[in-house]
């Protein structure tokens, strides 16, 4: 046994999550080697997460950039098998859905080399989105399964996984979150973008179902003018979004009076800008899950949620484009009778520890 794991990133909301596992692979001596897809590959979209949150430089780039699923999933899988018959790790961990981790998991598992993911179990039950197929397969393919929730533990059940590969770990972004918490709240966001504390709402908007098609942008672009009316909006703009937005010729329909439209953010700037904000609107899977521990109201430009905890025991509100929604809950918000978050199980930043010691004491040769 070579001893040695990979940890595959390859788009923004993975770098937040190999983070923790770094920290606590360094401390306790395990070998590891990152290995970096590139589906993500902009400066604001991937090395400032790097930098800002002391992620080492990957040992392999597999610099695959952006394409359409089949092309982007292929190259991927062309590449990181060069890597794999080159030096055969004993493991690979993958985390979250996007195409970077299935396209690994697969590999890997070809080769006979077990795999382990991180946030298994997850499920919209929506095969319109692309995560939900990456998730499903990543999770038949992994040896070593990591949940968040404890409803993952029963979507995975359901699908037949044997229950000795599933361990309830608690949510790694939670942990990311705490490691960078105090230097979050002490770097000053708000002078450098004009805002108030607790008088702006923070929107992010990037998945195809809002921003793919021309009349689901037009109802978001709709939302920003209803809600700049009732509070000013701080919107870092996800490179989909804002391509969108030229193709379909939609920008000069966002009124400009109340909003900040801005490239995309590093972690702790964003991590600053939701503790500040009065609300949050997002069709992003994470910030349900940081809104939540974080005590912010969350409103979910989606059909549904993967992480039904964050509804049932945070402060998400699935709300989709439903503008009657959308009106209802903004004006239960900014008259402060929204609903408060309670305390959600193993979401507490000891994650990375737990899944660390599973990893030693189940797999690694001592
Ligand atoms: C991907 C994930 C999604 C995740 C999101 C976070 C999949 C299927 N989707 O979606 O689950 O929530 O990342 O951001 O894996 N682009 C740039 N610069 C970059 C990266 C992308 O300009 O650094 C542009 C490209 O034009 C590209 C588009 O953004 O075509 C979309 O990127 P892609 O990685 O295909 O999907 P995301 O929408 O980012």
């Amino acid at each position: 046994m070579s001893n040695l794991i990979y940890l595959v990133a390859g788009a923004r909301p993975n770098f937040m999550k190999i983070a923790p596992l770094i920290k606590e692979f360094l401390k306790e001596n395990i070998k590891f080697k990152i290995i970096h897809t590139g589906q993500h590959y902009d400066y604001n979209m991937s090395k400032v997460f790097f930098d800002k949150l002391g992620i080492p430089e990957p040992e392999i780039h597999l610099n695959v950039g952006s394409a359409s699923h089949a092309i982007q999933t292929a190259k991927i899988m062309i590449e990181f098998e060069k890597v794999l018959l080159n030096e055969e790790p004993d493991l690979v961990l993958v985390v979250g859905d996007v195409n970077s981790t299935i396209a690994c998991a697969l590999v890997a598992k070809k080769l006979f080399i077990k795999v382990a993911h991180v946030e298994a179990g997850l499920r919209s039950f929506d095969f319109r989105m692309p995560e939900e197929i990456n998730r499903i397969l990543t999770d038949q393919l992994s040896d070593y399964l990591f949940t968040s929730e404890k409803s993952a533990e029963n979507n995975l059940k359901k699908e037949g996984i044997s229950p000795e590969k599933i361990f309830f770990v608690g949510n790694i972004m939670i942990d990311n979150l705490l490691m960078n918490l105090e230097r979050a709240k002490n770097i000053n966001v708000l002078k450098k973008f004009n805002l108030e504390k607790k008088n702006y709402a923070l929107i992010t908007c990037h998945r195809p179902s809002n921003v793919d098609h021309k009349e689901d942008l037009e109802q978001i672009v709709e939302i920003l003018n209803f809600i700049q009316e009732k509070i000013k909006i701080f919107f870092p703009i996800h490179p989909r979004t804002k391509k969108n937005l030229k193709k379909y010729e939609l920008n000069s329909n966002i009124k400009k009076a109340n909003i900040i439209i801005n490239d995309p953010v590093g972690f702790l700037e964003f991590l600053n800008l939701m503790l500040n904000s009065r609300f949050i609107l997002t069709d992003s899977g994470g910030i349900q899950e940081e809104a939540s521990y974080l005590n912010i109201p969350v409103l979910t430009l989606r059909e549904n949620t993967e992480r039904p905890i964050t509804v049932e025991k945070g402060t998400n509100t699935i709300v989709n484009k439903d503008f009657k929604k959308i009106k209802k809950y903004v004006n239960d918000i900014l008259s402060n009778n929204y609903k408060n978050g309670q305390t959600i199980e193993k979401w507490d930043g000891q994650t990375a520890k737990r899944i660390t010691k599973i990893i030693k004491q189940r797999f690694l040769t001592e």
